[in-house]
């Protein structure tokens, strides 16, 4: 950033330092009060304010402007008391074109083995733009209300959203005994407009759109806050639910919703075919700009609730729903520069610094720009204008060039071939299976190179993972530098060695006895954690939450997994197919996963975390079930589901799928013209049943 004087600096240079300045320190905001996870010390923050309060002091003409960007200094949001969901919130898959749809449709019929001929039908409404909310209510009465989080625990909004008028505080009519409704909070357009028109003038600033307004009124530690701003509220789905269901269908559950006193979204239809569906996306599309409130897209479902069981869900999304979205907004801006990053993988990412522009409401300063030859495929050069596009909440992209505004000495940008955090060579790797580079380009110095060491300690330590307070990304980066923590095991003797060191902890900058005290009893709650946080924290290429997961159903330890995956990089097939076989792992996230324990230095890591660290198994995903924890295979064609759907099944049952019969085996379901694989069990002296027995077994 400029150093120069605020008063050497022309109108125009001011606009652009003042907006940048604005965009980072609202994101240093953010990281700072909601996130607790601040990227830079207190004195350089204060700094950007300085520059900030200077510029805008030197030329007032910005202080209208003020009013069009994101909210600078956001008022600290503050602690709520945490909310588990009794049924996670997920989120939905996307689509973005009617050929999307329709292969969506295809997808599920696919999936349940139903005839072209016979009627599928789905719901569709409008997906409103809002934050999701989920209200227990138990014997009618409103118990608990709470954000969606991270779709496992969210926080306790109960006291704000019992300020929100159209959401009855006691079910009317037939309520079943405990009842989570779960909706979109939303502020009305017009609502929106009046409260900013109140902010300004109250001198205060504005929200950026009505989304960002709604979420900064329910997270509001003051319900009096919260009962001043205009929020409303829809309701399309469930959580949990007690006693018998009010319908068998979902366009029959969003009628009882409504019968209850809740309020419904009217523009909710069934539609019985592909054409109606999307008929009904273009009536919302059409109706858009007069609905009152925002919407960015259409929400389809299948409209028989037993089919969506069946359907089941796919890591963080139902099967049995998708949103199509609307076409992305765009907006032309400068490109003032190219970052490269590096993640924990060593992957150099290049990230393109924009002159701040509003994309569909959002103020956007930074775009991916994917990988090397997306730069060059698009020839986007350093000082052009480019086409800038934001979708829902995807990271913003650059679309192309603006050729015609090219200045005259922009040169074709060179992707760097050294690795910018340790100058080691980055190269791109030939893909084994095309023979073809791989897009990405990577720094070859694995942990030696600070970036990647670093950002892997983020990982590992990150709120998903080992989720240890007080080591937040400043702190990694602050004691990686004085060679403090170099490696995750280095966590967990922090305390002993600063108690034997001269150079203690506490009198670092930014500490304190009672911060570190904090912390170190922060690192010692985590010496045991669960094993699908153990795994997720390891930052295995690939392997993320859900699969993590899998993985810690499947093996039950890491002793098991280690012991399969290094037998599999020893080049054993049948190690390996035991990981191919577990639904969702594919021979990529297989490949990486047998790579990982294949590192010598990986292995001595993970023997010197376990000296310190006990993970914990996952509980069986329904211990009552008659299957869980067996190990089953599926042969011969199956009459009454697919075999897609019967893996599904048993999984959510608890057990492992396999797809080739050993001693291990305890289950084979035959159906008829079942082959080798009926001959292997009876070697094996397996169970062999029919798919009827399966289903009485599991009693569905
Ligand atoms: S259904 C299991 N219906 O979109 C599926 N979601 O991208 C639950 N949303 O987190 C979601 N309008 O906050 C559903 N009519 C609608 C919606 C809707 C908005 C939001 C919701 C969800 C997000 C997923």
């Amino acid at each position: 950033m400029s150093k120069r004087l605020v008063d050497q600096l022309l109108p125009m240079e001011a606009h652009i330092e003042w907006r940048t300045l604005a965009d980072e320190i609202a994101a240093h905001d953010i990281r700072y009060h909601q996130k607790d996870a601040p990227s830079i010390s207190d004195a350089a923050y204060d700094a950007l304010r300085q520059r900030y309060d200077a510029l805008l002091a030197a030329f007032p003409e910005l202080q209208k402007e003020a009013t069009t960007i994101a909210r600078v200094g956001a008022k600290p949001s503050e602690k709520f008391s945490k909310v588990r969901h009794a049924v996670p919130m997920l989120s939905l898959a996307n689509t973005f074109s009617d050929e999307e749809v329709g292969e969506f449709v295809d997808r599920v019929r696919r999936f349940l083995d139903w005839p072209d001929s016979q009627e599928l039908a789905f719901t569709a409404e409008p997906k409103i733009d809002g934050l999701s909310c989920s209200i227990r209510y138990e014997n009618g009465v409103m118990k608990v209300a709470a954000t969606r989080g991270d779709g496992e625990e969210g926080e306790d909004v109960t006291a704000n959203v019992r300020t929100i008028r159209s959401i009855p505080h006691q079910l009317q009519g037939h309520a079943p005994d405990v009842i989570e409704i779960r909706g979109e909070v939303y502020m009305a357009t017009e609502d929106f407009l009046a409260l900013n028109a109140r902010q300004e003038a109250e001198g205060k600033p504005p929200f950026a759109n009505p989304r960002n307004a709604a979420a900064g009124s329910l997270r509001q530690l003051d319900p009096n806050i919260t009962a001043s701003r205009p929020l409303k509220f829809f309701a399309y789905a469930w959580g949990q639910i007690e006693g018998p269901m009010p319908s068998d269908t979902q366009s029959g559950m969003v009628l009882a919703f409504a019968a209850m006193g809740l309020p419904t979204n009217a523009l909710t239809r069934r539609c019985a075919s592909l054409s109606d569906m999307i008929a009904h996306y273009r009536l919302i599309e059409e109706n858009r700009p007069t609905l009152g409130y925002d919407i960015d897209g259409v929400v389809y479902k299948v409209d028989d609730l037993a089919l969506q069981q069946r359907l089941g869900f796919i890591a963080r999304s139902p099967r049995w729903a998708t949103a199509r979205k609307f076409p992305a907004e765009q907006a032309r801006t400068l490109l003032l520069g190219i970052d490269i990053q590096v993640g924990r993988t060593g992957a150099l990412t290049p990230v393109a610094k924009l002159h701040p522009v509003t994309v569909g409401g959002v103020v956007v300063s930074n775009a991916t720009l994917h990988n090397e030859d997306e730069i060059a495929r698009k020839d986007v050069r350093i000082g052009d204008t480019v086409i800038v596009q934001r979708a829902g909440d995807v990271i913003p992209q650059i679309v192309s060039a603006v050729v015609e505004k090219r200045p005259a000495d922009a040169k074709p940008y060179v992707f760097p071939h050294l690795c910018p955090a340790c100058g080691s060579h980055a190269v791109r790797e030939t893909d084994p299976k095309t023979g073809e580079p791989e897009a990405v380009r990577r720094c070859t110095a694995g942990l030696i190179c600070p970036a990647q060491a670093t950002e892997r300690l983020k990982h590992f330590a990150s709120r998903n993972a080992f989720d240890i307070e007080g080591l937040g990304d400043k702190q990694i980066e602050g004691f990686y530098a004085d060679g403090l923590i170099t490696r995750p095991r280095d966590i967990f003797t922090l305390e002993e060695r600063d108690a034997h060191s001269l150079k203690k902890l506490k009198d670092r900058e930014g500490f304190g006895a009672l911060s570190v005290k904090k912390l170190f009893d922060a690192i010692s709650e985590r010496k045991s954690v669960t094993l699908n946080r153990f795994i997720f924290a390891l930052g295995i290429r690939h392997v993320g939450e859900t699969t993590a997961k899998q993985l810690a159903r499947h093996f039950g330890s890491i002793e098991r997994l280690r012991e399969v995956a290094v037998k599999a990089s020893e080049d054993g097939e049948a190690a390996k197919a035991e990981l191919t076989d577990i639904d969702g792992i594919g021979p990529i996230v297989a490949g990486s996963i047998v790579d990982f324990f294949g590192e010598t230095h990986n292995l001595e890591e993970l023997d010197a975390l376990m000296t310190h660290v006990t993970p914990e198994p996952l509980q069986a995903v329904a211990a009552a079930s008659p299957v869980s924890g067996k190990t089953v295979v599926f042969t011969g064609s199956l009459e009454r589901m697919t075999r897609e759907e019967a893996k599904a099944m048993a999984e959510r049952l608890g057990a492992k799928v396999s797809g080739s019969v050993s001693k291990k085996t305890d289950l084979v379901v035959a159906g008829p013209g079942a082959g080798s694989k009926l001959e292997d069990a009876r070697k094996h002296g397996v169970e062999v049943i029919t798919e009827d027995e399966w289903f009485e077994r599991v009693g569905k």
